[in-house]
C-alpha cells in the first residue's frame, strides 16, 4: 500500500513580522514598488480549496506577500550594516545569491558595507577566530562562475546568544541567512533572541537544499544544476551498459530523505529503467522484489540502468546511531548492498553481468550553477536584499506558483517535502521507466 501525502498544506497564517515602521522614502529609481495588498495565491488546488472549506481550520483561500521593493524603507541606507552568512552543505548557486545580494545592496540601496562571516556559524563565535571579509561589488563581481560558496560553510548548531551578540558588536542591521531546514530554525532561534534583546536587526533566510526537500521552495535552487550533473553520470551508466553483454548501470545520486534527484534525472535521461527512492520501499528477494523486475529487464533486453537515491532502502540495512553536525543520522550504503545482490543473483543462474557503478557524489553539488538557477539565485538574492530594507524579519525568499514571494520561516522549518507516490509526477517516472509499480512482497501469511 503507498502512502499518499497531500502536495500542500495549507497555512493559515501568512504574515511576516517587522523590525519597525518602513517610513523612509526608498532610494531606488526606476522600476515600480510592490503595492501593500498585492498578494501570491498559496493554493490553487480546488480540492485543498474545498478540503479547506469543508475542515473551517484553515481559510479557503491564502496568500503570500509578494517579494519586490517597496516604496518606504526601513533601514536608513547610507547607514545601514548587513552581513551574510551561507551554512550546511554546499548547493550549486550559492556564489550567484551572495554575488546578488551584495551587488543589490550596494548598487541599488548604496549600504555602509556588507559583510561576509566565514564558515557558517561558526563565523560568528570569537573562540574560532574566524575574520570577517568585507564583500565589495569588485570583490564579488566573478564568484559566480565558480561553484562552492566563497565564504565557506560549516555544519552544525552555535550559540544563538553568541549570534545575536556578534550581530550587535558588528553593529549589522540585516542578517542574510543561507541554509537548509536546520539553518532555518537556527535563524528562527535569532529572530527570537533578537525580539527578546528589543532590537531592529532583520534576518532574511534564502532556503538551500540540493535534495530539494524544502517545504515551499520549488525548487530549491542548485537542484537543476545537481539533476543537469547527476544526468551525466547516468548516460555515461546507459552507455557503459549497452556496451558489454548483461550490462547493468548502477547510479546512486544525493538524496537523504527525498527522491527528487534520482527522480528528475532519470525523468531528464528516459533511458533508466528503476529508480529507488527513500519515499518507496522495497524488497531485493521475492517474488515482486527488485531482483526478479531486474532479472526481467536484462531477459528482455539485455541491459539496465538503475538509478538510486543514497537514502533509499535504508530499512534493509542496520540502520546507524552515528548522525553529522546538523543532527543528520548517517545513512547506510545501500549501493554496496545492492551490488552485491545482484552479483550473486546473476551468478547463482550462471550468468556474470557486467556491473558498472558510478556515484558522482560532490560533483553534482559543488559544480557552478547552470543557467537557469543562476537567474533563479540572482532573483532570491535581490528579493531578499529588498525585504530586509523594508524591515520585513523572520522570512525566507522563495518562488511560489512562479512568482517570488515572502515566506514566514516557520513554515519552511515543519517539515520535509517527499515525492508523493499518487502524483503524476512519480506516475511519470514509472511509466518514464517502465518498473513495477510496487517492488514489495506480500507479507506472508501468519
Ligand atoms: O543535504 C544535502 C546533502 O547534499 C545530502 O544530499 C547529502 O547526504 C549531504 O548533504 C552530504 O553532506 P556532507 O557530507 O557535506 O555533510
Amino acid at each position: 500500500m503507498k502512502t499518499c501525502t497531500d502536495e500542500t498544506v495549507i497555512p493559515s497564517k501568512t504574515d511576516i513580522p517587522v523590525v519597525g515602521k518602513a517610513k523612509i522614502k526608498n532610494p531606488i529609481s526606476f522600476g515600480r514598488f510592490v503595492s501593500e495588498d498585492d498578494a501570491v495565491l498559496v493554493n490553487i488546488s480546488k480540492r485543498n480549496v474545498e478540503k479547506n472549506r469543508q475542515s473551517k481550520k484553515a481559510p479557503e483561500h491564502t496568500y503570500f506577500e509578494p517579494a519586490g521593493p517597496r516604496s518606504r524603507v526601513y533601514f536608513d541606507p547610507s547607514k545601514t550594516k548587513v552581513a551574510i552568512v551561507t551554512c550546511g552543505g554546499l548547493c550549486p548557486g550559492l556564489n550567484d545569491v551572495i554575488r546578488a545580494i551584495v551587488m543589490t545592496a550596494h548598487h541599488q540601496y548604496n549600504v555602509s558595507s556588507v559583510l561576509g562571516i566565514r564558515y557558517g556559524l561558526a563565523g560568528f563565535i570569537p573562540q574560532y577566530e574566524y575574520d570577517v571579509v568585507e564583500l565589495t561589488p569588485d570583490h564579488v563581481s566573478r564568484i559566480h562562475e565558480f561553484g562552492g560558496t566563497i565564504l565557506g560553510s560549516s555544519r552544525g548548531p552555535q550559540s544563538t546568544e553568541e549570534i545575536v551578540d556578534a550581530l550587535e558588536r558588528l553593529n549589522v542591521s540585516i542578517l542574510f541567512m543561507i541554509g537548509g531546514d536546520g539553518t532555518m530554525r537556527a535563524a528562527s532561534k535569532v529572530v527570537a533572541e533578537i525580539s527578546d534583546r528589543h532590537l531592529a536587526i532583520s534576518v532574511v533566510g534564502l532556503p538551500k537544499t540540493i535534495d530539494n526537500d524544502i517545504n515551499f521552495a520549488s525548487p530549491s535552487f542548485g537542484f537543476d544544476t545537481a539533476v543537469e550533473t547527476a544526468a551525466t553520470a547516468i548516460k555515461g551508466a546507459h552507455i557503459e551498459a549497452m556496451g558489454a553483454p548483461w550490462g547493468i548501470g548502477l547510479v546512486k545520486v544525493m538524496g537523504r530523505h527525498a527522491g527528487f534527484i534520482a527522480a528528475q534525472s532519470a525523468l531528464s535521461c528516459q533511458e533508466v529503467n528503476f529508480v529507488l527512492i527513500p519515499e518507496d520501499p522495497f524488497d531485493i528477494e521475492g517474488k515482486n522484489g527488485f531482483l526478479a523486475a531486474l532479472e526481467k529487464r536484462m531477459r528482455e533486453r539485455g541491459n539496465a540502468v538503475i538509478v538510486m537515491a543514497e537514502g533509499a532502502g535504508q530499512d534493509l540495512l542496520e540502520v546507524s546511531e552515528e548522525t553529522d553536525p546538523s543532527g543528520n543520522v548517517c545513512l547506510s550504503d545501500v549501493a554496496t548492498l545492492l551490488r552485491r545482490h545482484i552479483l550473486r543473483h546473476f551468478q547463482d543462474k550462471d550468468i556474470t553481468p557486467n556491473l558498472k557503478y558510478i556515484d558522482p557524489s560532490y560533483i553534482i553539488r559543488s559544480v557552478p550553477a547552470n543557467a537557469n538557477d543562476r537567474i533563479y539565485c540572482s532573483f532570491l538574492g535581490i528579493n531578499a536584499v529588498h525585504a530586509g530594507m523594508s524591515g520585513r524579519t523572520g522570512l525566507v525568499i522563495s518562488r511560489w506558483n512562479g512568482k517570488y514571494v515572502h515566506i514566514p520561516m516557520e513554515l519552511v522549518t515543519q517539515g520535509k517535502k517527499r515525492i508523493n507516490l499518487c502524483s503524476n509526477y512519480w506516475r511519470a517516472v514509472l511509466e518514464s521507466t517502465g518498473q513495477p509499480l510496487n517492488m514489495k512482497n506480500e507479507p506472508e501469511a501468519s
